[in-house]
């Protein structure tokens, strides 16, 4: 997606996000975006429909293989990075609160065998929690307030497993930056609310965002 468009897409959503927020309404947005984006991903800023740059260099730079392992991806969009880890050798479930971003992500990757779900992430099957060797979060922490941060980062911690992997995508900012535009970075002070939830952190690395752009933080954690 070029520049132009990209800037257009974030215009749109934070008028979305906008006309939700004064209803008290702080999820909603992404399903009325989705909806009225009508299949067209250039009015998404996140969709490039590729596996996000950051994980996939990660990826590569450890050697990430599924090796018949299960893998969950929190607020999936539209399914490029569970595409990836099914491609390495994940068995994959993906789940969105959109119904409208899962049913896209279906018709994209019907070719694949990954289990699309629409879930809200503080109401997951009761059969997800702990249950997964491999939990992947891009970029839902950052656009949801940051005073759901702490239940946020512990529902995402709910679903690794006795000895499982928690990977963390996100824009980062130092602890005493201010943010007051969505999305809302998140610090390495908050990234310690995992340890809250019984992780621990196992690997660091920030990789330069695009112009512009805040540095990204790429984090792993271990349950055990
Ligand atoms: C910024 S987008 C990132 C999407 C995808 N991870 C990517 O990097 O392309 C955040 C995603 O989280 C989803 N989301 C927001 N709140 C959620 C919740 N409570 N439960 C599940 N998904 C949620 C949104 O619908 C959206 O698809």
């Amino acid at each position: 997606m070029d520049k132009e468009a990209k800037e257009k897409a974030r215009e749109r959503v934070a008028e979305i996000a906008s006309e939700h927020y004064k209803r008290g309404d702080v999820m909603g947005w992404f399903e009325a975006l989705y909806k009225e984006s009508a299949g067209n991903n250039e009015m998404i800023p996140w969709a490039d429909l590729e596996p996000n740059r950051f994980f996939h260099k990660w990826a590569e730079a450890t050697g990430l293989k599924g090796e018949g392992r299960n893998a969950l991806v929190v607020g999936c969009g539209l399914g490029d990075d569970a595409k990836f880890l099914h491609d390495l050798g994940f068995k994959v479930t993906a789940f969105d609160i959109s119904p409208t971003a899962i049913e896209w992500a279906e018709r994209l990757h019907a070719d694949r065998d990954i289990a699309f779900a629409t879930a809200d992430l503080f109401k997951p099957p009761a059969a997800w929690l702990g249950a997964f060797d491999f939990v992947l979060e891009i970029y839902t922490i950052q656009p949801l307030p940051i005073e759901m941060r702490d239940n946020v980062m512990d529902a995402i911690a709910g679903f690794v497993g006795p000895s499982g992997t928690l990977v963390v995508v996100t824009r980062g900012r130092e602890d005493d930056d201010e943010t007051d535009l969505l999305p809302w970075p998140v610090s390495r002070e908050e990234l310690r609310l995992f340890e809250k939830s019984g992780l621990r952190q196992t690997d660091f690395r920030i990789m330069p965002g695009d112009e512009g752009e805040p540095d990204r933080f790429v984090v792993e954690y271990r349950r055990g």
